[in-house]
């Protein structure tokens, strides 16, 4: 059985972090991975993450199973953060899933099994998992013109003519915030506009949120979920806390599906517990229970919320430093759109041939389509990559 396995095509982000770990070099920089690295390069445990899980290994007296469901107040709890009572209670079906990945495959299967004709539209580009699991379910997909490589803005005009060929009942991807790859983002009143179109449509929103508080701030980030999922009938969430709570290997995540009435709500309900129930059962409890833990108590909260802000900016900083040493290098503006990006990621819109010159050249490791994260980088390495990329001749 086994001798009849083909290779898998390498997912290009993590390839790279093998060939950075691999590359022997001692002045290489990682700027591939999306996981923030404060500037001595470490990914800290959040100061409140430490203390919820003392509380819950004080606390814990049992690790029997939950329900499929997972852990009611981090449900709760991840309904607040990212909703702020938006939409009605009553209407929303919610599972914890493993990260934010687990919720997109569970978003991905429940349209499979309710609209198998239905076509999902990503932005052109998306994170590459996104196209990924649509090929892995064998689901149709369209792209949408998203980033504009002259402005490295979003073309939103390109967006918009492309939407306009969504069929009623198709589903439309967005990214929520800090949009992964490019770091461009839509304003709030071009959300209006894409809410009217998908309404107009009858098309159904599919929000991928996975970096609330790394970009504006936690309301701020979420205000363009909040208004889309407020606007429409029907709508799916998948939001993650493995970068705002820095919890990846916990895989914590949560998918909601946002119903027309309370009846529908009940019946999506029961069909994210069947996902969760096929594909791994009980969903990953220790990494829901620090969130429950911090979002529920007062102190930790603010804990957490305050180190959030460090690190978004921090982030904030670098992107400004970045833009004023090429800034400085270039004598012209043409990489201010880096300060203006939001988020842990921009896209520089250049030729993967440049991108591996870089790497080849300096051991800047980005992804090839050009993406850097800019928690990757620190006041050392600024001066490092600019050059690089001058060098490159970006
Ligand atoms: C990224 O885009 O780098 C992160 O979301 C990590 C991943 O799983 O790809």
């Amino acid at each position: 059985m086994l001798e009849h396995l083909t290779e898998q095509p390498a997912d290009k982000i993590l390839a790279l972090m093998q060939a950075y770990r691999e590359d022997p070099r001692d002045n290489k920089v990682d700027l591939g991975v999306g996981v923030y690295k404060n500037a001595e390069g470490v990914t800290p445990v959040m100061k409140a993450v430490k203390a919820a899980e003392q509380k819950i290994w004080e606390a814990q007296t049992s690790k029997a199973y939950t329900s499929l469901a997972g852990e009611p107040q981090y449900i709760e709890g991840m309904i607040d953060l990212v909703l702020n009572g938006a939409v009605d209670r009553a209407r929303i079906g919610a599972v914890t899933t493993p990260g934010g990945t687990g919720a997109i495959r569970q978003a991905m299967e429940l349209i499979q099994r309710t609209s198998p004709d239905a076509t999902v539209w990503v932005s052109n580009p998306t994170w590459p998992n996104h196209v990924s699991i649509l090929n892995y379910l064998g689901m149709k997909h369209k792209a949408y013109s998203y980033f504009d490589t002259a402005t490295r803005d979003v073309d939103f005009a390109g967006m918009m003519a492309d939407l306009a060929n969504v069929a009623a009942g198709d589903v439309v991807l967005l990214h929520g915030c800090c949009h992964n790859p490019t770091g461009a983002n839509l304003t709030l009143d071009q959300w209006k506009e894409v809410v009217a179109l998908i309404n107009e449509k009858g098309a159904i929103p599919l929000i991928d949120i996975a970096y609330q508080g790394f970009g504006d701030g936690l309301d701020a980030d979420a205000a363009a979920t909040r208004l889309v999922a407020g606007s429409v009938g029907e709508c799916l969430i998948a939001a993650s806390c493995s970068k705002n709570f820095g919890i990846y290997r916990e895989r914590t995540g949560i998918l909601m599906a946002i119903a027309g009435d309370e009846k529908t709500a009940k019946l999506s309900q029961g069909m994210l517990q069947f996902l969760n129930r096929q594909n791994y059962s009980f969903p990953p409890d220790h990494g829901a229970r620090i969130v429950a833990t911090i979002l529920n108590d007062a102190e930790l909260r603010k804990m957490w919320e305050e180190e959030l802000e460090e690190t978004r900016l921090s982030m904030l900083n670098l992107r400004q430093q970045l833009a004023d040493e090429l800034k400085r290098l270039t004598n012209s503006d043409r990489f201010n759109f880096l300060a203006e990006h939001r988020g842990m990621f921009s896209q520089i819109g250049t030729t993967a041939e440049k991108v591996e010159k870089m790497r080849a050249d300096s051991a800047i490791y980005m992804v090839s389509d050009s993406r850097l994260n800019i928690a990757g980088l620190n006041d050392k390495t600024v001066p490092l990559l600019a050059k690089a990329i001058v060098d490159a001749g970006v």
